[in-house]
């Protein structure tokens, strides 16, 4: 069994509907660990020894945060500016992450429509995602696509939100107990799009 380390994000977590769902149905999972960064670094003062150790000590990496801006709230990039050291996380000398699987899971305010050439957002997800893809590379670290929520802006609604959150908890507990095919699932646009085609149980 593959431990997950899900580094959580959400600088108004009160107010989260989606992330605090999904949380929610991860929460306790045997081997995965949640390491809520606002709340364990309010101030930003990220004890990079201890996240190393967190990343060290896990073989799946999940930032899990709502898209702002095209990206993530700022404790994250906080966090890879960082945590991510030469001669730790790349460089010569730098192999601690190598191997391990990476990914993002992230809630956006627009439509999933919209994230495409001819969109009102130009970009795909996985296009606007590519900085953690290029900082995989660089790691060592295997790249999966975005877990994807869209549309949170016109309202989920609970059934729509517990369906999100139920995919979310078989998608971690696949990758956990590794039923999913990794390099099927680097070809994929979203880690989500077809979740019993994607897992296979065995
Ligand atoms: C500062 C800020 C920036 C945002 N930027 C985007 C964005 O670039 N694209 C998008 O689709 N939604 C954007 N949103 C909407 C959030 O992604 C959305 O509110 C969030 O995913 C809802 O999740 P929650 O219920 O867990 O808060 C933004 C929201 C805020 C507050």
């Amino acid at each position: 069994m593959k431990k997950v380390l899900i580094n959580f994000a959400h600088p108004a977590k009160s107010r989260s509907k989606v992330n605090k769902a999904l949380l929610k149905a991860v929460t306790g999972l045997e081997g995965v660990t949640v390491n809520d960064l606002y709340a364990n670094y309010p101030d930003f003062m990220i004890d990079i020894e201890r996240e190393k150790q967190l990343c060290e000590a896990h073989d799946i990496i999940i930032f899990q945060h709502p898209f702002y801006w095209y990206s993530s709230p700022a404790i994250v990039k906080e966090w890879m500016d960082l945590v991510l050291e030469h001669g730790w996380a790349y460089g010569s000398n730098g192999k601690a992450l190598t191997g391990k699987v990476i990914l993002q899971a992230l809630s956006t305010g627009g439509d999933g429509s919209s994230y495409q050439a001819d969109g009102y957002n130009q970009f795909t997800l996985k296009e606007l995602t590519s900085p953690l893809q290029a900082t995989a590379k660089l790691c060592g670290l295997i790249w999966l696509p975005p877990f994807a929520v869209t549309g949170v802006h016109r309202g989920l609604g609970t059934e729509k939100t517990n369906e999100y959150a139920l995919d979310y908890k078989q998608t971690i507990t696949a990758l956990r107990d590794s039923l999913i095919n990794l390099e099927e699932a680097k070809q994929l646009e979203r880690l989500n799009t077809n979740l019993n085609q994607l897992i296979q149980e065995h």
